[in-house]
């Protein structure tokens, strides 16, 4: 058994997303709120983690299965408040950690750092710790009141006095217990308040009460800021953003206007990368070294190679795998397609369920014809082919090493290497044609 025991609470209802989603599976640069505070949580070292989600929320409960392997999902039947979310995982927290951590799934900035200091603060002797934050409206927050230095009790917006209101010191959320105290403690939080909710909050004047010592510590307020509508969703994915973008500079990618590039948690971007305006990052992007993203391209479950030129407005779907060198210009459409090294896909093209073997050279507006209406096929373009302008390629089809294919073709049976295909009508000439069309027009 682990030393730590983290309790995150996923079962709030979210009424203020307006959503059919639940709150909790809202999602932070591609991930859900639960899986980002998740991940700080199994950032920890010597951590067990309990997950409490809402009744028939099995959506919720495989995302934090999928998230922290190994961790406890319990179910809070009736949502009666912190404090009885928190017992529902009694549990696990009845196996005897050192300490048991509380954690809400709605604040998704949550730094490992910040964990491990509200893990320390138990270990050096207090019973309860708060994380606090400077709120610059502290609106609705529980205010942390404070005396010379000592913690001495939350008061949760709607109890608050008027003095007590003023208090700007509020709290994050998150709270450590000494493990062996927290059940005892637990079991005394009554509802008599505002809300006729069991608060977590009661722990810290009754933790005092039974002579522990409680501390608050404080955290930055864009770290801990939680997440109850859609506003403050935006809100935290701004500051995920602006954290994605400093990493990927601090690894030494350029970012010709940081702003507008749009990251995923996962993605994963080489040194000496450059990325030009409005570029937009989906899940599973692998850019490596010196690769450079043109503007306005948007970029989902590739891999861009070392030194390859993507865009200006490209769009690279799921399967694009571009070795070293690839070049793919404007309005180009790439999906499940491995494309080897040197190989131009420069205009106005989509390359779909294909090879394109090394140097090719695929023409503006060539299309693969990868669809007929019931099933997927495959189209194979050899190394150092040439596709010429506006050809379509009906897959299933094989373009062999070297082979030409004449602009305009439509292609439906295999080219061997080195041929030239040629699949188009051919052209005729009429003369003097135009000139007795205008006669009979003028009699
Ligand atoms: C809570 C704190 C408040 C703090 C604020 C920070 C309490 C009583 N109040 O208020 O001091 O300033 O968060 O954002 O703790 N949840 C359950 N089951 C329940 C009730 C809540 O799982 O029965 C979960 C929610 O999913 C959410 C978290 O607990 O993740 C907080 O609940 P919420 O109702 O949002 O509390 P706040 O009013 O924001
Ligand atoms: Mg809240």
């Amino acid at each position: 058994m682990a030393d730590t025991l983290f309790v995150v609470l996923a079962a709030g209802e979210g009424t203020r997303m307006r959503s059919s989603t639940p709150k909790v599976l809202h999602r932070i640069a591609g991930l859900p709120m639960l899986a980002h505070v998740l991940a700080a949580a199994c950032g920890q070292a010597d951590a067990d983690i309990a997950v409490v989600v809402g009744p028939d929320r099995d959506d919720v409960a495989d995302c934090a299965r999928k998230s922290a392997a190994g961790a406890s999902v319990f179910v809070q039947a009736d949502r009666l408040g912190t404090a009885h979310a928190v017992l529902s995982a009694r549990d696990s927290i009845a196996q005897g950690y050192a300490q048991v951590v509380v954690l809400f799934a709605d604040t998704p900035l949550m730094k490992p750092e910040t964990l491990a200091a509200m893990v320390r603060a138990v270990r050096d002797g207090a019973g309860v710790a708060v994380l606090g934050f400077e709120a610059p409206d502290p609106t609705g927050y529980g205010r942390l009141v404070v005396e010379e230095g000592a913690l001495l009790a939350i008061r949760e917006d709607k109890d608050a006095s008027e003095a007590e209101k003023v208090i700007t010191l509020c709290n994050s959320g998150v709270m450590a217990f000494s493990g062996k105290k927290i059940l005892p403690i637990l079991g005394r939080i009554g509802n008599a308040n505002a809300k006729g909710e069991y608060y977590l909050t009661d722990a810290v004047e009754i933790a005092r009460g039974d002579g522990l010592a409680t501390v608050a510590l404080e955290a930055d307020a864009e770290e801990v800021g939680g997440v109850n509508d859609r506003a403050q969703l935006a809100h935290a994915e701004f500051l995920m953003q602006q954290r994605l973008r400093a990493a990927a500079m601090t690894s030494g990618v350029t970012l010709r206007d940081p702003a507008s590039v749009h990251f995923n948690h996962d993605t994963r971007i080489g040194r000496d990368v450059t990325v030009e305006p409005n570029v937009v990052f989906g899940p599973g992007v692998v850019v490596e070294e010196g690769a450079e993203i043109r503007a306005f391209c948007h970029l989902e479950g590739c891999r861009i190679g070392a030194g390859a030129q993507i865009g200006p407005f490209a769009r690279l779907r799921p399967g694009a795998d571009l070795s070293t060198g690839v070049k793919i210009g404007n309005f180009v459409e790439i999906k499940n397609a491995k494309i080897a090294d040197g190989a131009k896909v420069n205009h106005l093209s989509y390359v779909g369920d294909a090879t394109v073997g090394a140097a090719a050279n695929i023409g503006a507006g060539t299309i693969t014809c990868n669809y007929d209406g019931s099933a997927k096929h495959h189209t194979n373009i050899g190394a150092g082919a040439f596709i010429g302008s506006n050809s379509a390629l009906v897959a299933p089809v094989s373009i062999g090493d070297g082979a030409y294919v004449g602009s305009g073709s439509v292609i439906t049976k295999d080219v061997p290497g080195e041929a030239l295909a040629v699949a188009r009508a051919r052209q005729t000439e009429i003369p003097g044609w135009v000139a007795r069309q205008r006669a009979k027009h003028e009699s």
